[in-house]
């Protein structure tokens, strides 16, 4: 596995400008729709806060967002946000046909940065990340600036491709998910976003410096699931009050 530096985030933005027409389709096929399990299972960790503010950040094509309107109906706010204007386009789109499920709430797709995002302090009660994060250089200060917008004890929630455990079996299922999907992925999309799909992941760090990382940041760790023999991981996170 390479480790190449993280591209620049306009860099980033024109990739997932590029495949984003594919994205949701590639995601299906390629994980057997398992991707879809593992936010449900996100989701359903999330708190039942009456009336809550929500914030998915580098939303991607919305899915975070639909899986909350359906799972999490007692929330009043549901914020996207993301870097690809095109991502943020079909996020938008599929709001249509959904009126009476988004009724009486406030249901927005914003463009910007992680790093520095045009929220107040304290302004969600839950802030989620999945399969974001490791396209972060600054990954530092996006963890800061989720702490910021979050209420104390609010929940941050991320999914996230992590150096797997060394076992025979984690081998096995890196090598279709370093060698063999990217090639198939690259067939349907653009070749060079997939082929950076594992050098984003050999930017993560080990499991045991991100507990540092996030404890650093200001967060407890309430939950730490792996899943595929440790390449996926879902941490969920407790802004502390002091
Ligand atoms: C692999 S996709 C994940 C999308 C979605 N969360 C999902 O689960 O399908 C990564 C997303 O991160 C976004 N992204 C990358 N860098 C970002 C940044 N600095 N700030 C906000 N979004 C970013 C990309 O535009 C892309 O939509």
């Amino acid at each position: 596995m390479t480790t190449k530096a993280t591209p620049e985030p306009s860099q980033i933005a024109a990739m997932f400008d590029r495949v984003a027409p594919r994205y949701d389709f590639l995601n299906r096929l390629l994980s057997l729709g398992i991707d879809m399990r593992w936010r449900a299972k996100l989701m359903k960790l999330m708190p039942k806060t009456v009336n809550g503010k929500y914030l998915d950040v580098a939303t991607g094509t919305g899915d975070l967002i639909y899986m909350g309107l359906k799972m999490r109906p007692m929330f009043s706010q549901y914020t996207g946000f993301d870097i690809s204007p095109k991502m943020l386009e079909i996020a938008r789109a599929k709001l249509e046909g959904k009126e009476k499920q988004v009724y009486g709430k406030s249901v927005e797709f914003l463009q910007g940065t992680a790093t520095d995002m045009p929220f107040q302090d304290n302004a969600f009660n839950s802030v989620s990340i999945a399969f974001g994060l490791r396209n972060i250089a600054e990954r530092k200060k996006a963890l800061e600036e989720f702490h910021r917008v979050l209420v104390p004890g609010g929940r941050l929630f991320v999914l996230e491709f992590f150096p797997p455990e060394q076992t025979i079996m984690a081998r096995l299922f890196g090598w279709y998910f370093y060698s063999v999907l990217p090639r198939i992925a690259g067939f349907f999309s653009d070749p060079a976003a997939y082929k950076y799909l594992p050098e984003s992941v050999a930017q993560m760090p080990q499991p045991e410096q991100f507990a540092r990382n996030v404890q650093e940041a200001g967060f407890d760790i309430l939950d730490n699931k792996a899943f595929i023999f440790g390449h996926c991981r879902l941490y969920q996170l407790y802004k502390r009050t002091h």
